[in-house]
């Protein structure tokens, strides 16, 4: 059986990026996941897509970001695409480092959305140029030894 895609294309704009958080909302809770689970999907959609809004089209103002979701088996992997300049990806960000073992004068304001959704999510890839494509995934259930 062929695994269910939803496609959602929504302007570059802060403004649509609920339509997005809403998709993720209706989706994965379709598809089991916890609250908790939906609500750190959510958070992670949202740093994406606000960077595709900030970054990526900053001077253009007819972007779209283009919204994946892909259900498999025991896990949804949400893939966000934007057409708009990119970036070079420091590869050393990753893997994350727990925020607890900086100094908070040495944490930026700034640059902390791929590290959260780094946090939030399971897996998380970034492909760059041209354009940027971030895929986020989440197992189902997978916090469960923790609780
Ligand atoms: N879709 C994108 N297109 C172009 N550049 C991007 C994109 N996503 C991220 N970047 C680049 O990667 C950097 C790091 O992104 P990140 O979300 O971690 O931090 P930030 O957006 O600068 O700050 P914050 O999210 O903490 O407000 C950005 O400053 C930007 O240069
Ligand atoms: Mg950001």
């Amino acid at each position: 059986m062929t695994k269910p895609h939803i496609h959602l294309t929504i302007p570059a704009q802060a403004e649509y990026i609920d339509t997005v958080r809403l998709a993720v909302y209706s989706i994965a809770s379709k598809a089991g996941f916890s609250y908790e689970d939906i609500e750190d999907m959510k958070v992670a959609v949202s740093e994406a897509c606000t960077n595709v809004v900030l970054h990526a089209y900053e001077h253009q103002h007819d972007g779209i970001i283009e919204v994946t979701f892909e259900l498999d088996i025991d896990s949804i992997y949400i893939k966000i695409r934007d057409y708009g300049s990119s970036f070079e990806y420091d590869k050393q960000m990753k893997p994350p480092v727990p925020l607890h073992n900086h100094k908070l004068e040495n944490i930026s304001p700034g640059g902390l959305g791929i590290y959260m959704m780094q946090a939030l999510m399971d897996h998380v890839e970034i492909h760059t140029g041209p354009g940027t494509e971030i895929v986020l995934a989440k197992r189902l259930g997978g916090n469960e030894e923790l609780a």
